[in-house]
């Protein structure tokens, strides 16, 4: 597969103000969409350096994969993205490597994103997220 860059940095947070407060006016990061993504619980802010964004991601509901994540570890990193040139080369290769992915294909996640979800126990820890970008920059 080809890996284009770091996509973004995704923050598990309980307040999107705060977020903003720090990322925006502390340190001057324009924050360039908001949006509610359904199918992972989630509203998300992004905060985009021009080189990598910052996903923050507030959770919609009890018992979101947000709220378990910060029930039990707390607000912070909860994943890392890297960009990919063609997400189903991607999910191709590692099924072929037997890499554990959260679902079988990927889905669409925040700013029409089509991504899936590489389990920690295949990374050495982390969640990582790989995404395909429709609309080349
Ligand atoms: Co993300």
């Amino acid at each position: 597969m080809k890996i284009l860059g770091i996509e973004h940095v995704g923050i598990a947070t309980s307040d999107l103000e705060k977020g903003e407060v720090f990322w925006n006016l502390v340190l001057g990061i324009n924050k360039t969409h908001t949006e509610e993504v359904e199918n992972q619980g989630v509203v998300t802010d992004i905060y985009d350096t021009g080189n990598g964004k910052i996903e923050l991601l507030l959770s919609k509901y009890p018992g979101s994969p947000i709220a378990k994540f910060i029930k039990s570890r707390g607000n912070g990193i909860h994943h890392i993205c890297l960009s990919v040139e063609n997400i189903d080369d991607a999910i191709l290769e590692l099924k072929k490597r037997k890499i554990v992915t959260i679902g079988n294909t990927y889905s669409i996640g925040a700013e029409g994103l089509r991504v899936i979800f590489i389990h920690p126990s295949s990374t050495g820890g982390v969640l990582l997220e790989l995404a395909e970008r429709k609309d080349v920059d």
